[in-house]
């Protein structure tokens, strides 16, 4: 059994648990603390470092981070500090805690988790997990391999950003009841399946637990659509899986079973001669904090 610390960087609160990454349960209870006032990496990398003392845990760590990240680098900051985009998040981390440290996107890493051990469990095929909440988090799954970074929250949608007109918040801001909102959400899911055929849409975030609410008014052609199973727990699974992908040798078990998160665990020499600063940053609209 491999026991991995998971954190969760969310807008107001960072949780972390110990998580048996072999069966996607938490091997211990969880811990919150406030996300620190404007998320700047400093005052969030300090939480980290806590919570990571606090585990004591042995190895490597898996972080999510609510924007892009692209070989350990934070590309994007829609609901945090600024000071994220084009960051070495997994270098500034590793150094504060004295652990290997990765991050991962966090619709990513709720995905990786749904689609092994929550909603998504033995469908062959294309999984897309969505997350509504501040914003629209999105992950892409074919056969058990992620494409990360897909950050379909953006797409351009009624003049806007999808995640602005569809999200949970924007649920809240224009008081829509749940058949209204799911209105908005049907239309957003009906334009992602035009586009990438899913065999199921898995539905998580915030919404996600009151699925009683929207599920008989969501209405979409050929795919299936589920509320995700593993609520508030799938980012700090998934980022546990992610970190315990990089942590095992390329020739143990994991090896032949297929890779969940669908990327080669990059050796640290192989990121450093692909620097993110040949990656264009993007830097997606500043979104108020829920
Ligand atoms: C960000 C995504 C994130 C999602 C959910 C979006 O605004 O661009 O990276 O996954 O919010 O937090």
């Amino acid at each position: 059994m491999s026991v991995i610390l998971g954190i969760d960087i969310g807008g107001s609160g960072i949780k972390g648990a110990p998580v048996d990454t072999g069966t996607g349960r938490l091997a211990g209870e969880r811990r919150r603390i406030p996300t620190p006032e404007g998320a700047a990496p400093g005052d969030v990398q300090g939480v980290v470092k806590e919570l990571v003392e606090h585990f004591g845990l042995p190895g490597a760590v898996g972080v999510t981070f609510p924007g892009i990240v692209q070989r350990g680098h934070t590309l994007s900051a829609a609901n945090v500090h600024p000071d994220w985009v084009g960051l070495d998040a997994d270098a500034l981390f590793s150094e504060a805690t004295g652990h290997e440290v990765h991050l991962i996107n966090d619709a990513d890493a709720a995905g990786l988790a749904e689609a092994r051990f929550g909603a998504g469990q033995g469908v062959q095929g294309t999984v897309m997990v969505l997350t509504f909440g501040t914003g629209i988090g999105s992950a892409l799954i074919h056969d058990g391999v992620l494409i990360p970074n897909t950050e379909l929250g953006h797409l351009w949608l009624r003049d806007k950003h999808a995640e602005s007109w569809a999200s949970d918040r924007a649920r809240e801001l224009g008081d829509l009841n749940w058949k209204q909102w799911s209105k908005r959400a049907s239309t957003y899911l009906q334009h992602l399946e035009l586009l990438f055929s899913p065999d199921l849409f898995i539905i998580g975030g915030g919404v996600s637990k009151k699925a009683d609410k929207w599920q008989e008014h969501l209405t979409v052609g050929r795919s299936r659509v589920v509320p995700a199973t593993l609520l508030n727990e799938a980012g700090i699974i998934g980022a546990a899986m992610m970190a315990a992908r990089h942590a095992e040798p390329a020739t143990g078990p994991a090896a032949a079973d297929p890779a969940p998160e669908g990327q080669p665990a990059p050796s640290k020499a192989a990121a450093a001669k692909t620097p993110a600063s040949k990656t264009p940053a993007r830097k997606a609209p500043a979104r108020k904090k829920a």
